[in-house]
């Protein structure tokens, strides 16, 4: 039976705030706005807090989770950052990076954050709730997106209500998410070299710029991160990709000139068109047709990452 009083959504004032960091001290899960969507955090060093997310979003076990901290200090503690790690911390935190990194033996988090894994995903996120989160709690946060597994990620606090519902308790509401797309994920080899392992609002040419080097093409091949998984971010109707006009019974998602039932940015900007492709795609589910199609995006810049979602939420 669903519970119509859960879950409470506050606007994300200093009381709630104040409520939010009590309930994640107590080992409670609170729905937090970042930069990139918004995330379903607990304390990182608790097993049952964390497996709390799993449960809530009916995430597989073997899907890692990234740790949030509130600044450089507090992720020394748990990774071991080496000169191009401190280099891309200092460049690109507070933001929309996550470090993917040795994790100290003396991290204290839980098992099943890491999944088992010799390394840690670290994010210093920049929205003023998430960081007014992490500093009143004390503590490193794991946060996933706030959504049931494999769907659309949630960049309103709307979007969490639908897809977790009366699976959580609290969701601090602060507006639509800026970024709109997740982090930008950088293994970084401790024998040489580094790899994008999820696209994002960071990109590779940006990273490259900092660290002197070319991406490593073709490293293990092994799945590191599921949110590499061929299908994930998926609306519940089939999605066509590449769409000039909309055939019977779709959804358009225009760009540009092809405007659509909804168009992600008229002027064909990109930035633009990641803010608000999940809150599109939202839209596209909860309308009357059987599917959704899509205009086709530029790949450059941040376009890459949309691409990258797209792909998957059409697989
Ligand atoms: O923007 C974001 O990154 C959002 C907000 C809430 O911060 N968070 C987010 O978390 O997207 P999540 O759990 O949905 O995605 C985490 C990704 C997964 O694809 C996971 O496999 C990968 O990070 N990951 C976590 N730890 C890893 C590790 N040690 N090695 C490789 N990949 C890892
Ligand atoms: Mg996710």
């Amino acid at each position: 039976m669903p519970d119509a009083s859960r879950p409470t959504v506050l606007d994300a004032g200093p009381d709630a705030i104040a409520v939010a960091a009590a309930r994640l001290r107590a080992g409670g899960l609170v729905a937090v706005p970042t930069e990139t969507v918004y995330g379903l955090a607990a304390r990182a060093d608790d097993d049952a807090a964390v497996a709390g997310i799993y449960r809530a979003k009916g995430r597989p076990s073997f899907n890692p989770l990234i740790v949030h901290v509130p600044d450089l200090a507090a992720a020394r503690a748990l990774a071991v950052f080496d000169e191009r790690a401190l280099r891309l911390a200092e460049r690109f935190w507070p933001g929309a990076l996550t470090l993917v990194l040795p994790l100290r033996p003396d991290a204290g988090l839980a098992g099943a954050v890491t999944a088992g894994l010799a390394t840690v995903a670290l994010r210093c996120p920049a929205h003023p709730v998430m960081r007014a989160v992490l500093m009143d709690a004390g503590l490193a946060l794991a946060a996933p997106s706030a959504n049931a597994s494999g769907a659309i990620s949630p960049t309103s606090a709307r979007h969490v209500v639908a897809s977790l519902g009366g699976r959580i308790d609290l969701i601090l509401d602060a507006g639509e998410c800026a970024a709109g797309i997740e982090s930008t994920i950088v293994a970084l080899r401790p024998e040489g070299g580094w790899q994008i392992l999820r696209p994002g609002p960071v990109t590779g040419a940006q990273i490259a710029g900092v660290l002197g080097e070319e991406e490593t093409r073709g490293g293990s091949g092994a799945i590191e991160a599921p949110g590499q998984l061929a299908s994930h971010y998926a609306p519940g109707k089939p999605v066509r990709l590449d769409a000039r006009r909309a055939e019977p019974g779709e959804f358009l998602i225009g760009f540009g000139d092809i405007g659509g039932d909804t168009n992600l940015s008229a002027s064909g900007d990109l930035a633009e068109a990641a803010a608000r492709l999940y809150a599109a795609l939202h839209e596209g589910d909860a309308s009357d047709r059987d599917s959704i199609a899509v205009a086709a995006i530029p790949g450059d810049g941040i376009g890459a990452a949309i691409n990258d979602r797209l792909r998957r939420a059409a697989t």
